[in-house]
Order: structure tokens, then sequence, then C-alpha cells
């Protein structure tokens, strides 16, 4: 990877971001506080793709840097991966929320707001052009598979991604910390087994691109 191909990448997602800012395609553009459009390496071979941003992403606007983040940098941490060496970043860039009698509470983003947003985290897969993606429970993966995908069921496999790249599903932090009783270590369980699985593809050897044609014919 040369230092002006980061370079481009860095440029092209820094101009996403600010389309990304100026977006008022879906009503939660005006009542969030910031865009919450992604970060990390540019050159990632593993991107993380949440849900959408919480309160405490909307106030700092960075993705998971609540609770629910400290977690995933434990589980990054767990397969030998810092934050900063991968790219983190959510289905929607913008806080969905609700009215409820105890105030404003985070909800999971509709149909129409997952679709607004897509251009967005199409370019984002496009730019960095991960090896392997994480998405992070239902909505996240729902949005890519469709509204059938059970994510008890179904995640702990490998699908296939946008662009043909590797995808895993696994349970979102926010639910492993949501568990009580004996049950948090039965889903931390299968998590682990799921980031082991991340890590194994990681760790595979990069396909060997076939001869050129011209080599073939040299004598
Ligand atoms: N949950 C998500 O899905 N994304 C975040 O950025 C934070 C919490």
């Amino acid at each position: 990877m040369s230092a002006t191909d980061r370079e481009e990448r860095v440029h092209v997602l820094c101009q996403a971001a600010v389309h990304a800012d100026a977006c008022r395609k879906c009503r939660i553009g005006y009542e969030r506080r910031n865009n919450v459009y992604g970060e990390g390496d540019p050159c990632a071979r593993l991107m993380v793709i949440g849900e959408g941003p919480g309160e405490t992403e909307d106030q700092l606007g960075r993705p998971f840097v609540g609770r629910a983040g400290e977690l995933l940098n434990k589980m990054l941490a767990a397969i030998d991966l810092k934050r900063e060496e991968v790219y983190i970043c959510n289905v929607v860039k913008c806080r969905a929320t609700m009215e409820t009698p105890s105030g404003l509470r985070n909800r999971a983003p509709d149909p129409q707001e997952i679709a607004n947003c897509r251009p967005f985290l199409d370019e984002q897969i496009d730019v960095i052009r991960p090896s392997v993606i994480l998405a992070l429970g239902a909505p996240a993966a729902k949005s890519f598979f469709g509204s059938a995908f059970q994510i008890t069921k179904m995640r702990g496999r490998w699908y296939e991604g946008p662009r043909g790249i590797p995808m895993m599903v696994t349970f979102h932090p926010a639910y492993v910390l949501r568990q009580t009783g004996g049950e948090i270590n039965a889903v931390k369980r299968l998590v682990w087994n799921d980031l082991k699985q991340v890590r194994a593809k990681l760790d595979e050897p990069p396909p060997v691109p076939p001869p050129e044609q011209a080599t073939l014919f040299e004598a």
C-alpha cells in the first residue's frame, strides 16, 4: 500500500464525511447532534459495522465510544487487534431516537433510514476494500441479508457481503451487556467463537494473483 493510496483514501473519506454531515434525507438528520460517519485505518483489513450511533456517539461524533464501544475494544483486543487498526462505522450515521415518558431513547433505524444512508456505507466499503467485514447485531445483519435474518440462528457463519467480501455476523456488544446471570457467559462464548473465525480469516494467506498472460508465453 503506497503512502499516496493511503492519502487518497483519507481524502475521499473526509469529503464523504462532509457530504454525510450535510445530509438531511431523514428526520433524524435534523434531530441528531453530530453525524457519526466512521473512523479508523482507511487501509484496514477488518471493517466493523454496527447499527447506528447512541447517545455518547451522537455527543462526540465518533462510533462506538460508549459502553458498547468499550466492550468492542475488548473484543478486538481478544483477537489481537487495536481499535486504530480497524475501520469502525455504522449502517446509519445519525442517532435514531424516540420520545418516551422517561425521555429520549435510542431506537433501531427504520428501513427507509437505512436505505437513505446506504450510499455512505457503500462508499466506505468501496474506499477501504477490507478483506473481512464484521457485522454487529441483527439490524446490521438484516440491512445486508434481509428481514428474515435471525441472529440467534444465523450468526457465526460466513456470508458473502458487498463486493464479495466475506462477512461474519455476531451479537452486538450492547446485547452482550444486556445479558444477566448465566446467559452472559453463554453469549460471550458464542461471540468468542465468531471472533476466532474472524482472526483465522484475517490470518489466511492472501490469494495468489494469477500470472500475467505475458509471462505465460515467455521463453
Ligand atoms: N451501537 C452501535 O451500533 N453503534 C455505535 O456506534 C454505538 C453503539
